[in-house]
C-alpha cells in the first residue's frame, strides 16, 4: 500500500503520493499539486527537491556514502578503473571482457579531432583559463559532427556520440593545458591506456617521451573514479536542465563545465590551493583563517569545507587523503601546503563552529594537492574534475533522454514584483 502525504491548505486537504527509492528514501511527489490546489512549492536551492528518478548514484549524506549503481566507491577506487566505472554508470552494468574490450577500442579509436580545431586553441591568449577554453571547444566540436545532432537518436547515434565526447573531452582538455604553456599537441599513444594517454598528452614534448609511472596512474585513476558522479549536484543538473529541451549533448556537457567551474562547485579545488598557499604565504597561520572563516562578517569561506548533503565527513575525502600521502611519499615530495591542509582539518574538526553545522572536508579539498605533486597546473584542476565528472554527465543526460516521460524541465515562481504599473512617457518620468 504507497504511502500518502496529506496538505491541509485553504481548508482543503490534498492528498499527494510518497515515492520510496530503492535505499530507502523517500519523496513527496508533489507533480499534480498545482493542478489541483493552484498551489506550487518553493525551494529557492532546490535543498529539499528531488528533480528526478534516478539510478545512477546514491548519496547518504548522514552515513558518508557513495554507491555507483549500487556498489561502494571504496571497493570501485579499489578494483576497478575509470573506463570500466564510466561504462557502469553510461550503460547501467559492469561490461563482460568482450564489451569492455569492444568499448576501450571504441573510445580510442576517436581520439584525434578535427586538424582546422587546433587553430581554435591559438587564437587564446596563453592566459586563458582552460575551463573556459574546453567549455568553448566541446560546444565547437559539434559543428564536425553534425550527424550527431539529431535530437531523437537512435541507441546506436547515441554511443557514437557518447564514445566520442568520452574519447576527445580528454584530447580537448590535455590541448588546452598544451595552449597554456606554449608546447606542441600530443596526441594518443595506441598501446597506452586511458590515464596514461592522459598524461602522456599533458607531458610528452618533442624533447621528452612521457614515461607512465603506474603508481601515478593509479592515483589519477582513482581520482577520476571519486569525480564521476555525485547525483543532481549543480553541474549535473544543468547538463539535465539543457539536455531536456532537446539541446544535444555537446551542448549540455558545454554547459555542465561552465556550472561546474564556480568555486563553490568544482572551481573549489583551485579555490582551496589558493587558500593553501595564502595562508603558507601567511606564515601558516591557519588558525587567523579558521577564524575568519567563522567571522560572519568575513566573506571568507574555508574551501573545500562542507557540503549541501555531506552531513559526515566526504567518503570521496577520505580516500583522497590517503593517496595524497602514497603519491607525495611515492615523489619524494614535501608540500607544506599539505601540512597546512592537516592542521587546517583537524583544527576545524575539533571547532564547535564546524562541528555544530557538520562541515568536513569534502572532494576538493585534498585533490588539488595530488594534481600539485603530478605537477598539473593550479588552473587545470577543475579541468581535471570535469574529465572525472563527464561519464556521470553523459550517464544522467542518457537516463534522461531515454525516458519516455521525459519533459522540458521548466520551474515555476513567486512573484514578487511591481503590480498595475502603466507606461510613462520618458518626460515624465523622475
Ligand atoms: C562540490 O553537490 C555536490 O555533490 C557537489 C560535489 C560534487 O561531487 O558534484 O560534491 C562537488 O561542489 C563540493 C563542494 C565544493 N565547494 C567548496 O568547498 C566551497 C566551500 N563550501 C561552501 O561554500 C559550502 O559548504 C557549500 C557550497 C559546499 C554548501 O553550501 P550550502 O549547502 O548552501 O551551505 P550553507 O552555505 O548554507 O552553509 C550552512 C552554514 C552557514 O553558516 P550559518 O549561516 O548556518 O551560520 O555553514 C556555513 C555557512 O556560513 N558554512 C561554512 C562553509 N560552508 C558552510 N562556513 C565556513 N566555511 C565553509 N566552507
Amino acid at each position: 500500500m504507497n504511502k500518502i502525504a496529506r496538505l491541509e491548505v485553504d481548508n482543503q486537504t490534498y492528498e499527494l503520493p510518497v515515492v520510496e527509492g530503492t535505499e530507502g528514501d523517500k519523496a513527496i511527489d508533489v507533480s499534480r499539486l498545482l493542478s489541483q490546489s493552484g498551489y506550487t512549492t518553493l525551494d529557492s536551492s532546490y535543498a529539499n527537491t528531488a528533480s528526478c528518478i534516478s539510478s545512477i548514484a546514491y548519496i547518504d549524506g548522514d552515513k558518508g556514502i557513495l554507491r555507483y549503481r549500487g556498489i561502494d566507491i571504496a571497493e570501485l577506487c579499489e578494483k576497478s578503473t575509470f573506463m570500466e566505472v564510466s561504462y557502469l554508470l553510461i550503460y547501467g552494468k559492469l561490461p563482460n571482457s568482450a564489451e569492455f574490450a569492444r568499448f576501450k577500442e571504441r573510445v580510442h579509436h576517436h581520439s584525434l579531432i578535427h586538424e582546422d580545431m587546433k587553430s581554435f586553441f591559438t587564437s587564446y591568449p596563453g592566459h586563458a583559463h582552460p575551463m573556459a577554453i574546453l567549455s568553448a571547444m566541446v560546444c565547437s566540436l559539434s559543428v564536425y559532427h553534425p550527424e550527431l545532432l539529431e535530437p531523437n537518436q537512435s541507441p546506436a547515434q547515441r554511443d557514437q556520440t557518447i564514445t566520442r565526447l568520452l574519447s576527445k573531452v580528454r584530447v580537448l582538455a590535455a590541448f588546452a593545458y598544451k595552449r597554456s604553456v606554449g608546447e606542441a599537441f600530443v596526441y594518443t599513444r595506441p598501446e597506452l591506456d586511458y590515464i596514461s594517454n592522459f598524461m602522456h598528452m599533458l607531458f610528452t614534448t618533442p624533447m621528452k617521451q612521457y614515461v607512465p609511472d603506474e603508481k601515478i596512474r593509479k592515483a589519477l585513476d582513482v581520482l577520476f573514479i571519486i569525480h564521476a558522479d555525485h547525483e543532481q549536484n549543480c553541474s549535473t543538473s544543468t547538463v539535465r536542465m539543457v539536455g531536456s529541451s532537446k539541446a544535444n549533448l555537446f551542448a549540455s556537457l558545454a554547459a555542465g563545465i561552465c556550472a561546474l567551474w564556480g568555486p563553490l562547485h568544482g572551481g573549489a579545488n583551485q579555490a582551496v590551493i589558493e587558500m593553501l598557499e595564502e595562508i603558507h604565504a601567511d606564515g601558516d597561520n591557519y588558525k587567523k583563517y579558521i577564524d575568519k572563516a567563522k567571522d560572519k562578517n568575513d566573506p571568507f569561506k574555508l574551501m573545500g569545507f562542507g557540503h549541501r548533503v555531506y552531513r559526515n565527513y566526504d567518503p570521496r575525502a577520505t580516500i583522497i587523503k590517503r593517496y595524497c600521502d602514497d603519491v607525495l611519499n611515492h615523489l619524494g615530495i614535501h608540500d607544506p601546503i599539505l601540512d597546512i591542509a592537516k592542521e587546517l582539518e583537524h583544527a576545524a574538526l575539533t571547532d564547535p563552529y564546524f562541528i555544530e553545522r557538520k562541515l568536513y572536508p569534502n572532494v576538493d579539498f585534498y585533490s588539488g594537492i595530488i594534481y600539485r605533486a603530478m605537477k598539473i597546473p593550479t588552473k587545470m584542476f577543475t579541468v581535471m574534475f570535469a574529465l572525472g565528472r563527464l561519464p556521470g554527465w553523459i550517464a544522467h543526460w542518457k537516463e534522461m533522454v531515454e525516458d519516455p516521460g521525459m519533459r522540458i524541465a521548466r520551474p515555476r515562481q513567486v512573484y514578487n514584483g511591481e503590480v498595475g504599473q502603466a507606461y510613462k512617457p520618458i518626460d515624465q518620468r523622475l
